[in-house]
């Protein structure tokens, strides 16, 4: 049985845990300047930390793969640009707890000897954005920032930038491209932003809780995090219940754990129903069902399950949602938010959209089915960015799973729930 860990959220309940005084003295920071620079790489790549924007690469090993210290300047970039559906880890982080992120930042930049560091922050969240100002400005004054941290000759400045609300701009190149002034759109990889990233330098790009878990990292020493989790997936994970539990909200705990048992953590399901379906990581991962309450979620049980673990997105279906209806408004989310680059992903989730709202109002035939299948598998893998991918993984697993649930709406010509408001179909 897995227990609930808290370690980035372990000061959320003291009073006013955003400023410096709920904080604490950055204490990890000490230590990490009584390292060289490269042992603090060595020990972030050793604690196993994984990517938590998603993707879940190795931190340390992106790290590492900086080119050689040249003339050009080194950056680090936060992704703060949560807009996943469902996503809800970082804002809460940056609202509770800022100063875990920006000690985080001080400690990761020495690391990779740069000497400015930006937040980019999701253009919607102002009350976020004036937090995390009044944060990085206490930091300043308590000399965590600026000229000659805590003394020893070391300089970092700290930007705080709020994009403009577009969910592209969480893909790291779309993001720089922002960052720099022009409109979002996904570079060409490779080049890596770890070889040219801002201003075409040398950049790391990393999500906010994998940075915010630097500090724990460094304060506890080598063998601790890493000590957490599973076999590969390493450390502890916000993971963000949303939904039908009685106590939605953000549950941290070592990797592993099950949906189980963070139901149960969440008080269980809304009274009177059952589970039904569920993302593992967010709208744009394949959909699970309670078929998968027991897969421990790490990233390779997840993946052999046949989703992704993503950002621990956990959103959670009872049996009053049309699963027909909820796809059809991630696919909204997704057409509305596609950038336009690429003519798959830019035409195809129009298209899926059109098809995908006549299948949900009962106006569509089976031969629709095949078409929104076929429109998938022509921007699944033939977009630009994950972006396309991650429009089609919701439809191509909700028809897999609930095909019938697709024909009974064109077969009773409309969606069974509006006949049988929040009573479970079958
Ligand atoms: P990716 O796997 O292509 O890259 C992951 C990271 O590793 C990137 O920072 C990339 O620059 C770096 N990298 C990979 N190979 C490299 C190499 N050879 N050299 C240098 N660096 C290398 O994943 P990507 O496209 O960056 O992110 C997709 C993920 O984002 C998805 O898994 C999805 O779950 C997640 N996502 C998160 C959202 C959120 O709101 N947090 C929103 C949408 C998607
Ligand atoms: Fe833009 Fe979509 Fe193409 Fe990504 S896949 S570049 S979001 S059009």
């Amino acid at each position: 049985m897995s227990q609930l860990l808290p370690v980035l959220t372990e000061n959320w309940d003291v009073e006013r845990s955003w400023t410096l005084e709920g904080y604490g003295p950055y204490a990890a920071l000490d230590r990490a300047l009584t390292l060289e620079q490269d042992a603090v790489i060595e020990e972030v790549k050793a604690s196993g930390l994984r990517g938590r924007g998603g993707a879940g690469f190795s931190t340390g090993t992106k790290w590492g793969f900086l080119p050689p210290l040249g003339d050009l300047p080194r950056y680090l970039v936060v992704n703060a640009d949560e807009s996943e559906p469902g996503t809800c880890k970082d804002i809460p982080l940056l609202m509770a707890s800022p100063h875990t992120l920006i000690e985080g930042i001080a400690i990761s930049s020495y690391a990779i000897r740069s000497h400015s560091a930006f937040i980019y922050l999701r253009g919607e969240v102002v009350h976020v954005y004036r937090r995390l100002l009044a944060a990085v400005r206490e930091a300043y004054a308590a000399g965590h920032l600026g000229k000659d941290i805590h003394g020893s000759g070391y300089d970092l400045d700290v930007i705080v930038h709020a994009g403009a609300g577009a969910y592209i701009c969480g893909e790291e190149t779309a993001l720089l491209d922002s960052l720099e002034g022009r409109r979002g759109q996904p570079r060409l990889r490779p080049p890596f932003p770890a070889v040219a990233g801002l201003y075409a330098c040398p950049t790391v790009v990393n999500n906010v809780e994998s940075i915010a878990a630097v500090p724990a990292i460094i304060g506890h020493g080598p063998g601790w995090f890493d000590s957490l989790g599973t076999e590969t997936s390493k450390g502890v994970g916000i993971f963000s219940l949303s939904g039908h539990v009685k106590e939605p909200g953000q549950y941290e705990a070592p990797l592993g754990i099950t949906l189980r048992e963070l139901i149960d953590f969440a008080g269980g399901m809304r009274e009177g129903h059952t589970l039904k379906f569920w993302t593992p990581g967010g709208s744009s991962t394949p959909l699970f069902t309670a078929a998968e309450l027991d897969v421990p979620l790490d990233f390779e049980s997840v993946a052999k399950a046949g989703s992704m673990l993503g950002t621990r997105a956990l959103q959670i279906f009872d049996d009053s949602v049309c699963v027909v209806r909820a796809v059809l408004r991630w696919t909204e989310f997704y057409e509305h938010e596609s950038c336009g680059k690429c003519t798959p992903c830019r035409e195809g989730t129009y298209w899926l959209k059109q098809v995908l709202a006549r299948l949900e109002k009962g106006d569509g035939t089976a031969e629709d089915l095949d078409l929104l299948l076929d429109q998938c598998d022509n921007i699944a893998g033939k977009s630009f960015c994950a972006l396309g991918d991650g429009a089609t993984a919701p439809i191509i697993s909700s028809v897999t799973l609930f095909r019938d649930e697709y024909i009974a709406h064109f077969e009773h010509g409309g969606c069974p729930f509006d006949r049988e408001a929040s009573v479970a179909w079958s």
